[in-house]
């Protein structure tokens, strides 16, 4: 791992769930990064980070990407409950040598309903966040529960993922039959620290009537009617069509180069009571949409030649990579640690 991504790994906060993922007893979400796996656990309706390993002997707790279920080692039987490891026969063991044994945890912090995770964060999750903390945290009361999960190794650098989500450039060369059916326009940012929020007109006139009439059907009061992404410094993009859905997307580090660890999870909204079979073909569809969406991009990011140099100062952007720009110069100063632009 790179200095500069264990810098924005160990330093900052990371949204990594919606609390609608791990609302039942025993609910868990296991995401890759750079550190191993970091899992996400419902103890007996506390939610815990921690890393996935055993503090016996290494066993991973969970290996499924998600599901409900005990934090139980297969291997000799420890497990956690209760905020404590537990272990089997633990008298038999040398008076005191139970005493130190704990699972790595990490720290959490919510905005709304969102679920952040920290390793050692420089500031609070408020801080961070800045005027993008109100915002998300409306937007987090808008969402009933995923409808999918998509987890995939990216075979590109998370800094070339999170590059392309910040650019919408690309549109129609990438993304001719999905994304630029919306036939974005007059699109706006807003910079709130270190995190854009983008805001795009649809204006293709069927799509647009298509996405009206589906407005009685859903409960999300003061959403944007019209594409709407935020992105969360560093890892993180939600993005949605009308509020309609949220699409939570993560872009985590991996220990090797050139790699990334890629989630994405569609999250639905509250739907109005007798409406659930209504849209669900709606929902369905938006799914798998996103996922071809995701290919795309994941098709062109493992293009991008691992000889081109992301920490260029000759680097051009275009007007329409104005948020791409801001990254570049944001990691730059990082590097070289001068103050923030
Ligand atoms: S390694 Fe987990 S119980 Fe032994
Ligand atoms: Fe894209």
């Amino acid at each position: 791992m790179s200095p500069l991504d264990a810098t924005l790994l160990n330093g900052f906060w990371h949204l990594v769930a919606h609390r609608s993922e791990l609302a039942e007893p025993g609910a868990f979400l296991r995401l890759d990064w750079a550190l191993g796996d970091l899992v996400l656990h419902n103890d007996e309706g506390q939610i815990v980070a921690f890393d996935n390993v055993c503090p016996h002997r290494g066993g991973r707790f969970f290996v499924e990407d998600h599901g409900v279920g005990r934090a139980i080692c297969p291997y000799h039987g420890w497990s956690y409950r209760g905020g404590q490891v537990r272990v089997p026969l633990a008298k038999t063991f040398p008076p005191g040598a139970l005493d130190k044994v704990a699972l790595r945890r990490f720290q959490t912090a919510w905005c709304g309903d969102f679920l952040f995770v920290g390793i050692a964060p420089a500031q609070t999750l408020e801080a961070q966040l800045a005027g993008a903390f109100a915002p998300l945290a409306k937007v987090s009361g808008h969402i009933a529960g995923r409808r999918d999960f998509n987890a995939f190794a990216f075979q590109a650098d998370w800094r070339v993922a999170v590059e392309n989500a910040l650019e919408t450039d690309h549109v129609n060369a990438v993304h001719p039959h999905t994304l630029a059916q919306l036939g974005l326009k007059e699109e706006a940012t807003v910079h709130d620290g270190l995190n854009v929020t983008y805001t795009g007109h649809v204006t293709d006139s069927r799509t647009l009537r298509g996405l009206k009439t589906l407005s009685r059907f859903f409960d999300v009061d003061g959403a944007y009617p019209g594409y709407w992404t935020i992105y969360v410094f560093p890892f993180a993009m939600v993005s949605s069509t009308f509020g309609y859905s949220y699409s939570l997307q993560t872009f985590l580090p991996s220990a090797t180069p050139r790699r990334s660890h890629f989630c994405s999870r569609l999250l639905a909204s509250k739907i109005k009571p007798g409406y659930e079979a209504a849209v669900a073909a709606f929902l369905d569809s938006s799914a798998r949409v996103n996922r071809q969406i995701f290919d795309e991009d994941h098709a062109i990011c493992a293009r991008v030649s691992p000889h081109y140099d992301l920490t260029s100062a000759d680097r051009v952007f275009s007007p329409g990579e104005a948020r791409v720009a801001r990254l570049h110069a944001i990691l730059t100063a990082m590097t070289q640690q001068e103050d923030l632009p």
